[in-house]
Order: structure tokens, then sequence, then C-alpha cells
């Protein structure tokens, strides 16, 4: 039995930083994002005459110390619908890492998507969510598309993301900004275990991101794109200051990362809608209007002789 499934990316407007159970990836409070149009994995399950799973990734077979991650998950599913079969996972990621976007939503949720197709499990959405979740926290919102919540909740059965609007009309698009450097990695997971340990914010984070992610659900009802522009950016520069109030602290920043945000401020002030979000990388997403993107596009692109930029619309 073979299956395939396909899953784009998504962005965090209002982010997912800190988990409250590491293993069952379930965080400390709820997050808000925009599936996009651009970026997808798809991947096939098959199941396998075999004791082991194999793991393909863009056509070339991943050694276990590789996929330990990928290995870990087929082992839970295995575990949580108790069944003994192995497969063979292909896996082919459209989101070039030349994009500024993580493979990691989409690709785990392709992949819960291939085996719930393949073994014919007939999950629910829902109940896909809460089997991406496990992959990997932002795989969870990429089961849907458009505006997605990610609700928190408290066990493994009630954290999972629903659909706020899922083909929003609304004039929004998204410029990626990549910083062509390598900085030196942190993983969200050590990010977010450092953030939640040692800064003193942390709690008023967890304030805030409730009562951002009402406002800006009432912003998107509202078509409010100002609103939707303002709350996002102070989401993501309040996850990124408490990687700096850490101890020891840390950051993602470039500094280009700053320039850039110094850039959008100054494209403000001319008049342009736009927005800085941030993941956990020195990579900006510039949250546009379709008629103020090309003029934002070009302008960044005149200020800074050293990045690419990339453009997706909400998928
Ligand atoms: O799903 P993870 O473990 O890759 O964490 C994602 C963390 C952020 O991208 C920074 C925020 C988010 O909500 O997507």
């Amino acid at each position: 039995m073979t299956r395939t499934a396909r899953a784009y990316t998504n962005i965090a407007l209002i982010k997912y930083w800190g988990k409250k159970n590491k293993q069952l990836k379930l965080p400390y409070t709820n997050s808000l994002s925009l599936t996009l149009d651009r970026f997808y994995t798809d991947t096939k399950a098959t199941i396998i005459d075999s004791d082991k799973d194999v793991v393909y990734l863009n056509n070339q077979l991943l050694d276990d110390t590789q996929n330990k991650r990928i290995l870990n998950y087929l082992e839970t599913i295995r575990n949580f619908y108790s069944f003994t079969d192995h497969f063979q996972i292909d896996t082919v990621n459209h989101v070039p890492t030349s994009a500024g976007f993580a493979s990691s939503a989409s690709g785990f949720a392709a992949l819960a998507a291939a085996i719930n197709e393949t073994k014919q499990l007939d999950l629910s959405r829902q109940e896909l969510s809460i089997l991406a979740r496990n992959g990997s926290g932002s795989a969870s919102r990429s089961i849907y598309g458009g505006f997605v919540e990610w609700q928190a909740g408290h066990d493994n059965e009630s954290s999972f993301a629903v659909p706020i609007d899922e083909t929003p009309e609304i004039d929004l698009a998204l410029l990626s900004v990549v910083i062509n450097k390598h900085s030196k990695k942190i993983s969200s997971t050590m990010g977010m275990e450092n953030s939640v340990k040692s800064s003193p914010f942390y709690p008023n984070w967890v304030t805030l991101v409730s009562s951002e992610i009402k406002e800006i659900k009432q912003a998107i009802a509202q078509k409010d794109l100002q609103k939707i522009g303002e709350i996002s950016e102070h989401n993501a520069m309040s996850m990124h200051a408490l990687t700096l109030s850490a101890d020891p602290s840390f950051t993602y920043f470039a500094p280009e990362t700053i320039r850039i945000i110094q850039l959008i401020q100054e494209l403000r002030r001319k008049g342009l809608f736009a927005y800085a979000t941030i993941d956990a990388g020195p990579n900006v997403k510039i949250i546009c209007t379709k008629e103020s993107l090309p003029k934002v596009q070009t302008y960044i692109e005149q200020q800074l002789s050293d990045v690419t930029t990339v453009v997706a619309n909400i998928g």
C-alpha cells in the first residue's frame, strides 16, 4: 500500500514559543498562523516488509543518525494506533532553504497525512492536527489553509489547530527576505527551553499572547490590515525579546536582521504598508499588501545587496 500527501508551510503571526510538555509538544499558549501557497512538502508512505523504517529525503537515503527525529515519530505513531508496520518514506521538500522558511511544519503535516492515508486510519482533520503536532508543533497548523489557530489545550487530545478562515479574501502577501549568511543555529526547541527557563519576561509573554490572539482574531474578522500588521510585528519582537532576556542571552538576529527592521520602519514612514515577522532564524518576513509589495521589494533590494527576496501568498 502506497499513498502520497502534500502539505504547505505556514508562518505564525502570533508565535508558538515555549512547551509546557516537551514530549507531547504541548505549548504554553495558543498561536495563530497564515498558511502559504508556494512552499510545500510531498510525502509518500509505503508499507514495507521489514522491521526498520527507511527514509529518503529529496531522493537521498538518510542514515539512522540523520533521521532520528523521523524514526522516533514513526515509532510514536505505531504506539498511538497500535500497529507494527514499517514504512518507506519518500519525502520531497519544495521549501527551499533559500526561501527562508522552515520545512518542519509542512514536513510533519505531510508525513502525518501520508501515514493516515496509507494505513487508512480515517483520521478527522482534528486528529490529523494532533498527529502532526507530535512531529513538530507548528505542523499542527499546516493541516488547514488560510488563517489557523492552534489551541494549546492541556493534553494530547485537546491540543490541535482549528481553521479561522480557510480562504480569506484579504489583501495580504508575504515577502521573505533571506539573509545569505549562515549564523550559528540554535534549534527552536533549545531556544524555547532557554527562554522559558530563564527569561524574567516569560510569564508576561503568556499574558501578552492571550490578549494578542483575541485582538488579531477581531482584526482578521474586520479585515483591519493595519491592526493585523501591527499586532504581528509586536508579537514577533516580543518573542525575540525573550531570547535577549534569557540567561545566558542569545539571539537569532544577524546585523542584517536589524537593518531590515529599520528599513521596514522607514518604509512605513514613507506611507507604505510593511510589517516584520521573524522566526527562529535571521530572515525577515515582511507582511505587505499586494499593492505595497513590489515597492517594498524594490526598496529592500536596492538598500541591501546581499539578500534574496521571495514572494508568497495565502494558501
Ligand atoms: O514547530 P517548531 O518546533 O519548529 O517551532 C516553531 C517556532 C516558530 O516558528 C518560531 C514559531 C511558530 O509558531 O511557528
